[in-house]
Order: structure tokens, then C-alpha cells, then sequence
């Protein structure tokens, strides 16, 4: 549970998740000019996917990954031959966080309290979808999964075992990949088709 004073009863339905996270103000992010961004997918999804926050589209969208990072992430859930249709898609913070700049919103990363705090919601989403599977895509995501900080190149490439039974593979963010270039980018690239080729078979 997110700590003191949040010790209620864990949400029935995803509906009611998805009513409670507009209202939800235990962390700052919340008052900022955003709406909180429900998972989607499958009821009982066997694949739960988790990223950070939403971005300035999702939240635009009130949508997950339908950004940049989105598009990537569903070209290579394509080649893994993954169907994004069956995959539960949600995000360890639910609101975007950012800073204006100009007409922009900048995207800022949580904090680990921020993450933490978050975690109520995921949790309820996790016991009502139960997968079987559930990929964490970045640091944030792992954190908002396994309560505590990783390191993504340490902790990819092999399962984790998650309190409730499930199977949790951890891999870099889609957004990390589109920032980096050349080598860099070719090698991660390989790293993260890896990483999903591996969920994919566990899958099957
Ligand atoms: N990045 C994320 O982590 N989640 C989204 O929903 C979109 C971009």
C-alpha cells in the first residue's frame, strides 16, 4: 500500500480504479493541468505491460503509449508477434508529470515516492487483471512493480518472480531507445527485441 493513512479497502473493478485515479491527489502530480490515464486492454490479459507516466499525448488522449514511445513500443509487439489487442497496457504513475516551457509540457520523471504513492492503483489493476506475465519497460515501471530501485541492465533477460505468483521481465523504456543514436541505438534495439522475443515464447 502507498503507507500511513491509505490503509483502505482495494478497489473491486477497474471502473472504479479508473473513477478513483481522476480524483487521486496523494501526490502533486495530480494538480497539475492533466488527467490521469487508465490502463487498457483485456480484463484478463495474460500479458500486463507497464511503463512510466503517460506523455503529452497520452494525457491528450487520455490514452496509454499512443506517442512516440507508443508507436515504437507497437512496432516491435508486431515483430515479437505479440497482439497488442490481448495486452493489458498501463503505466506505474498515472498522471503526467511535466514542466511548461513555452507552449511545450517537458516531461519529467517521477520520483521514487512518486512511484511508491502510485502504487496503490497498480497493485489494484494487477489483482483484478492477474496476469500471467508482466513486462516492465524502465526503471520507473520496475520500481512501481518490485517496490524498490533496479538496475535495468542488470535485471533484464531473466524472469522475476512477483509476491502474487506472476512472472515479471524487466527492459528498457521505447523512449530511451529513441533517444539515443547509431551503435548505441543498434545495440539496445537488439537488447530490447531480445527481451521481448523472450516474453512472447513464455507466452506461447
Ligand atoms: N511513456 C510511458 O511510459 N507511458 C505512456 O503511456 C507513454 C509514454
Amino acid at each position: 500500500a502507498a503507507g500511513k493513512g491509505y490503509e483502505e479497502e482495494r478497489l473491486k473493478s477497474l471502473s472504479a480504479i479508473e473513477k478513483a485515479i481522476h480524483q487521486c491527489r496523494r501526490c502533486p502530480i495530480g494538480e497539475l493541468e492533466n488527467q490521469a490515464v487508465m490502463g487498457e486492454g483485456p480484463k484478463h490479459a495474460a500479458l500486463m505491460v507497464v511503463g512510466e507516466q503517460p506523455g503529452d499525448q497520452e494525457d491528450l488522449a487520455g490514452k496509454p503509449f499512443v506517442g512516440p514511445a507508443g508507436q515504437l513500443l507497437d512496432s516491435y509487439l508486431v515483430e515479437a508477434g505479440i497482439d497488442r489487442g490481448q495486452v493489458y497496457v498501463t503505466n506505474a504513475v498515472k498522471h503526467f508529470k511535466y514542466v511548461q516551457r513555452g507552449k511545450r509540457r517537458l516531461h519529467q520523471s517521477p520520483t521514487a515516492k512518486e512511484i511508491d504513492i502510485c502504487r496503490w492503483w497498480l497493485d489494484g489493476e494487477r489483482e483484478l487483471v492477474q496476469p500471467k506475465l508482466v513486462l516492465a519497460l524502465g526503471a520507473s515501471a520496475a520500481r512501481g512493480l518490485l517496490g524498490k530501485t533496479v538496475s535495468i541492465t542488470r535485471a533484464r533477460g531473466e524472469a522475476h518472480r512477483l509476491e502474487d505468483g506472476s512472472e515479471l521481465w524487466i527492459t528498457a523504456h521505447p523512449s530511451y531507445l529513441l533517444r539515443l543514436r547509431d551503435e548505441a541505438r543498434v545495440e539496445q534495439e537488439r537488447l530490447f527485441r531480445a527481451d521481448l522475443a523472450a516474453v512472447a515464447e513464455r507466452l506461447a
